[in-house]
């Protein structure tokens, strides 16, 4: 054969994409059960059970942890490293405006941050795994409960899911609006923000508000100090850093003619680097009890350390863009950007390499975010994520 005669391009290995289509119906009735029913962090129970079923009707043999948590292994003969992979299931205290025929039958619940989707596709994933195996090695599922702000992940840590085997690597996912159904992102380094809260309190002298200087006015002392707290991000942290600072919610006052005798405010940090996420608490502190004391009144400034920031492994994300350009297609794979929100994985991510990807769920037409009422992700996304999770497990313990 003459050595001009073109090659045939490599074949795209979507043979991953083309089984998790035929477990399309099981992945959308699995995400549609789970929708109808939601339940918030640490009350999983009917989820747990659902996945706990589902895991042992494949020949599993699930285990629950951390009360509402699940966990299994698919073990190999040939020992090699233990991939982790891992999805949350808990729901939000969110009343439900989809109209959709499986919406919640839980009132005032909501699956509104797509956690129904990621129990779904693991589940996808564990049946497309059990029925064709990685050669060599261990996968270890983890059923999460309680992401969204109550650390499942460091209950299911605290509960040994990082050992007996220990974990080499974690792999997570979550359902992305702001990626159109299709496409997938892969960001390497920080990929979502460390997460912090804090309270801060102004004591005053309460009073007439007739006779502002018989007091000492919390209200102005804390309008200050909000104006102040925006000064770090624009002045006191470097520019080409990322940080975030919110006050979320100031209450005071029950009258329109009384000064109250203090004020709380509430509201939460974002950052990626360690060092700013240092910085920043440093300089609230100062702000709230220098500004206060100079003004006649204390303050008191509680902050409190959450999520760390989930940093996603450089080789791993490259190792992602890989799986995706193969598995859905080399015009899927999107360069997302970091996100300022937060995400438990991060927990996990701390202890061992991993890589959190977004998969594109944006439906065309009307896009409701994360968190809404009216959040209806495309359930397109759901083989796209089971294909590709399953391809990226399957390579990863193959290639360690
Ligand atoms: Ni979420």
């Amino acid at each position: 054969m003459p050595s001009t005669t073109p090659r045939p391009a490599p074949k795209a290995s979507n043979g991953a994409l083309a089984a998790a289509r035929r477990i399309e119906k099981e992945l959308v009735d699995t995400r549609r059960t789970i929708h109808a029913r939601p339940e918030l962090g640490f009350e999983e129970k009917e989820t747990c059970k659902l996945v706990t079923q589902r895991l042992a009707g494949m020949g599993l043999k699930p285990r629950v942890i951390a009360g509402t948590g699940v966990t299994a292994l698919i073990e190999s003969k040939t020992p090699g490293k233990v991939l982790m992979l891992r999805a949350d299931m808990d729901a939000l205290p969110i009343v439900e405006e989809t109209g959709l025929p499986f919406a919640s039958k839980n009132p005032g619940k909501m699956h509104a941050c797509g956690h129904d989707f990621h129990t779904s596709i693991l589940l996808g994933t564990a049946r497309l795994l059990v029925a064709d195996p990685p050669a060599k090695g261990t996968i270890k599922f983890n059923f999460q409960p309680a992401e969204e702000g109550l650390h499942g992940a460091t209950g299911m840590i605290d509960a040994g899911i990082m050992t007996k085997p220990a974990v080499d690597t974690a792999f997570g996912y979550h359902i992305w609006q702001g990626i159109p159904v299709g496409r997938v992102g892969v960001v390497s380094g920080p990929a979502m923000a460390a997460v912090d809260k804090f309270t801060i309190t102004i004591h005053g002298v309460g009073g007439h508000a007739a006779y502002p200087h018989q007091t000492v006015d919390p209200v102005v002392i804390a309008s200050q100090v909000v104006t102040a707290l925006q000064s770090i991000s624009s002045r006191s942290i470097n520019p080409l850093d990322s940080v975030v600072v919110t006050v979320a919610s100031i209450h005071g006052g029950t009258a329109f003619n009384i000064i109250p005798p203090s004020v709380e405010m509430r509201g939460t940090v974002r950052s990626f680097s360690k060092s700013v996420r240092k910085e920043v608490p440093k300089r609230m502190a100062a702000i709230v009890k220098q500004l206060s004391s100079a003004m006649g009144g204390r303050g008191e400034l509680n902050y409190v350390n959450e999520d760390p920031a989930l940093v996603n492994d450089p080789k791993l994300a490259e190792f992602f863009r890989g799986v995706v350009r193969d598995v859905v297609g080399p015009k899927a794979l999107i360069d997302a950007e970091p996100s300022m929100g937060g995400e438990d994985m991060a927990f996990y991510q701390e202890k061992v390499p991993g890589c959190y990807i977004f998969v594109g769920s944006s439906p065309k037409g009307t896009m409701y975010p994360h968190h809404h009422p009216k959040f209806n992700p495309d359930e397109g996304v759901l083989p796209i994520a089971t294909a590709v999770m399953t391809e990226a497990a399957r390579r990863w313990l193959a290639a360690n």
